[in-house]
């Protein structure tokens, strides 16, 4: 694999690979210390991000390495019109792999057909976040001690949410997973997730807008927020991004160890008193994201 544009490019076992490296990393950090000296990774922000971003630049110097790029296009040479392809061949003679992430969907798969070094998918519109997801298993096999037999609520955003597409493209290899999607209905899960992903593999699945129907069966609740940036319309954005906030009353007929989770940036959906509650794993869920990406730059450098 040259590249990870889907979490499709990735097959069960290379998963399974990249979360032993991710779990060797958090055990022995000292021994990937110098794994990427001299090796350079850019990133490549056309839309804004926190955690993403940050967690591939400390990913990188945590491996030795060192990191390039720019976090805002109007700051690069896109803003004097610049295509992706040619940024991207330009990128790749001062680096040795990018992170790159984009308002337009399919761009990082445009920028790798272009690219001399490996390009990651940091999120391509309201399609793919492939590294989100790979934070996602990690945090799973880590709180959960599986990948299977998991009853998984998915809440919110399920329309633009890229995470959420993701998510439930993986989680839908492995045995016994069920969704229970929770949505307004103007914010529905595509139809082609429920067709080409959910249906075709056989995935039990139920939609509702309620958040507390299902509540007790869950082993994990994945919150997302209203893409605002997504909406065509500030009106509708308005009227439901306050649709579900979660809280510690709703949580009252919960598992114990329902791990709660949430790709972050959170706006209203998770009340801050939650973020006491022992089932809170979003922090945690952030943290991780820094180790599987460590052990995708290793992957994709070829560096063992
Ligand atoms: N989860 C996530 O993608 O966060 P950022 O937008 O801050 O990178």
């Amino acid at each position: 694999m040259k590249n990870l544009i889907d979490i499709k490019d990735l097959s069960i076992e290379e998963i399974e690979e990249l979360i032993k490296v991710a779990k060797d990393i958090m055990q022995n950090p000292e021994k990937y210390s110098e794994k990427c000296k001299y090796k350079k990774l850019a990133t490549l922000f056309f839309e804004p991000s926190t955690r993403t971003r940050l967690s591939f630049e400390a990913a990188m110097m945590e491996l030795g390495g060192n990191v390039i790029g720019f976090s805002d296009a109007q700051s690069s040479s896109t803003s004097k019109g610049e295509s992706v392809s040619d940024t991207i061949q330009v990128v790749g003679c001062y680096s040795d792999i990018i992170a790159m992430r984009h308002p337009k969907e399919g761009a990082p798969l445009v920028a790798a057909m272009k690219s001399t070094v490996p390009i990651i998918n940091a999120g391509d519109g309201g399609h793919n976040h492939p590294t989100q997801t790979l934070t996602d298993l990690l945090t799973i096999a880590c709180e959960k001690n599986r990948l299977d037999n998991l009853t998984i609520g998915v809440c919110g955003d399920l329309k633009f949410g890229r995470t959420v597409h993701s998510l439930i493209t993986a989680m839908s290899r492995y045995k016994n997973i069920k969704f229970v999607l929770i949505s307004p209905e103007e914010l529905k899960i595509p139809e082609y997730i429920k067709e080409e992903i959910l249906e075709k593999n056989n995935i039990e699945y139920i939609e509702t807008n309620d958040i507390e129907e299902k509540m007790e069966n869950l082993d994990i609740l994945y919150m997302t927020r209203v893409q605002k940036e997504r909406f065509f319309n500030e009106e509708d954005y308005l009227r439901l991004k306050d649709y579900y906030i979660l809280n510690i009353n709703k949580l009252e007929k919960a598992k114990k160890d329902l791990c709660i989770m949430h790709p972050l940036p959170r706006v209203n959906e998770i009340a801050t008193e939650v973020d006491e509650d022992d089932r809170a794993c979003y922090f945690k869920q952030a943290k991780y994201g820094k180790y599987i990406r460590m052990a995708l730059i290793l992957k994709l450098l070829k560096i063992s």
